[in-house]
């Protein structure tokens, strides 16, 4: 069939553009190739083939359901897999530099100084037996040299910019005192003290009130904009990378199905799945109630059991006959749009 290079999703209304709509002219700082996630036993990779880079300065979006494989994709960048877990194909790449060729020493070493991570679940990332005042100090200490009282108290302003009240009282208290939220400001207030050059953010504002989490996205967007650092925010909810993001890349079943910037994602989808997670996504405060919110029918296949073909293609109201056939390959739609589709691609 020929390429298609428009859809027929709804009428949107236009929207202003991103500040930036494409990440050309940026310098990219990591590359992802063709990475590839397996778990022991396994049948199939939960991650698979997923390529993409980050530019300096940008933030870019990576969404999709439960059990996409987001998690996986951030924690192979920090090399932080569990242990049942292997990163068996692909190559990541940080300023030109093949984390793979490291040796784990180094990789930690070389992670630990340039990349941050807000994990999913923020109190595997806390130790329970130190105060949280001493946490973020050590990271001060060990990156600034700072002496013990310079340290903690840059770690307690560090406290009060991600939000936590009375930031000084904070500090001398434990992890287990404070609630899901409040630890969530914690590992966040813990890697920016690192000022990475790399922030991943895995749900970073699941567990917060929409002010706090409103605080959290303001200070994303400032590390980005002021430190000229990277940010890949992680999230089930596409409307939070709205205001946010530049970019936004959509994960289903461990494949990238749909990568464009983030004025496209919202005004002209292109792949199905897309289509329908925006069909099911509420309206913001700002956006005219839609007559009704239409939830995305079936669910995705067993995860390891995906089928020869489109994983998405039980689903999909468009489906044709070499969507059941195999995994349809990306199409380049242009301007930086990418697309997992075979209605956008071409017959050789
Ligand atoms: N330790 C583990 N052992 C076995 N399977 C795992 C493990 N961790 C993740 N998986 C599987 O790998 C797949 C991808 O998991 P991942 O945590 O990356 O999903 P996710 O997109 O982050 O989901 P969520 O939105 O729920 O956080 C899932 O099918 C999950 O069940
Ligand atoms: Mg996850």
């Amino acid at each position: 069939m020929t390429a298609a290079k428009t859809n027929d999703y709804g009428k949107t209304q236009p929207r202003p553009s991103p500040v930036r709509t494409t990440h050309q002219g940026l310098t990219q700082i990591l590359k992802l190739e063709n990475l590839s996630v397996s778990f022991e036993g396994g049948l199939k990779p939960a991650v698979r083939g997923v390529s993409f880079s980050l530019m300096a300065g940008e933030i870019v979006g990576l969404v999709g359901e439960s059990g996409s494989g987001k998690s996986l994709t951030a924690l192979s960048l920090m090399g932080l897999l569990p242990s049942s877990a292997v990163q068996d194909g692909g190559r990541i790449i940080f300023k030109g530099q093949d984390l793979g060729a490291l040796s784990p020493d180094e990789r930690r070493r070389l992670c630990g100084t340039h990349l941050g991570m807000v994990f999913q679940e923020p109190l595997t990332a806390l130790n329970p037996v130190l105060s949280i005042g001493e946490q973020v100090a050590e990271i001060y200490r060990l990156r600034c040299g700072k002496s013990y009282k310079e340290a903690l108290a840059e770690a307690i302003e560090m406290l009060g910019r991600v939000g936590l009240p009375n930031p000084a009282q904070a500090a001398e208290s434990f992890p287990h005192r404070f609630s899901g939220g409040m630890r969530q400001r914690v590992v966040l207030a813990m890697a920016l003290a690192l000022s990475p050059e790399i922030l991943i953010a895995d749900e970073p504002t699941t567990a917060l009130d929409p002010t706090i989490a409103a605080q959290i996205l303001e200070l994303m967007s400032r590390l980005a904009a002021g430190d000229n650092s990277s940010v890949l925010f992680i999230t089930h909810n596409l409307r939070l990378l709205k205001g946010l993001a530049q970019r936004v890349m959509v994960m289903y079943t461990g494949l990238i199905v749909e990568e464009a910037p983030v004025g496209e994602i919202f005004d002209s989808p292109a792949h199905p799945y897309t289509q329908g997670l925006l069909r099911a996504l509420p309206p913001g405060l700002d956006e005219p109630a839609p007559e009704r919110l239409t939830a995305i029918g079936g669910a995705p296949p067993v995860p390891g059991q995906w089928p020869a073909g489109c994983p998405f293609e039980p689903r999909c109201g468009r489906a044709f006959a070499p969507c059941r056939e195999s995994v349809p390959p990306i199409t380049d739609l242009g301007g930086g749009r990418h697309v997992r589709c075979f209605l956008y691609s071409s017959e050789d």
